[in-house]
């Protein structure tokens, strides 16, 4: 089975907004989905930068899908829905 690959912004605009790559949700990601899911973590999106997108932040990316203000339940519900279709 293709692993969901999460990636996880970890740069200073998101952890500001809200710190989607705190340990704490990385921790709770990787003990409810276990291999079922790969983290990736990533400097910065890059998606900071853009005019209106700063206060959108955190940012994660499900597979393709992004998910801004990335809240731990965003980013479960979307993992939940890419598990169901499989
Ligand atoms: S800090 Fe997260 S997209 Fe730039």
């Amino acid at each position: 089975m293709k692993k969901i690959q999460v990636k996880v912004c970890q740069g200073t605009t998101c952890y500001v907004m809200g710190g989607s790559g705190s340990k704490s949700i990385l921790d709770t990601l990787t003990e409810k989905y276990g291999d079922k899911i790969e983290i990736i973590s990533v400097k910065c999106f890059e998606i900071c930068h853009k005019q209106d997108s700063f206060s959108k932040a955190p940012y994660v990316y499900v597979d393709d899908e992004l998910i801004s203000s990335a809240s731990l339940e965003k980013v479960i519900n979307v993992i939940e829905g890419k598990l169901k279709n499989e």
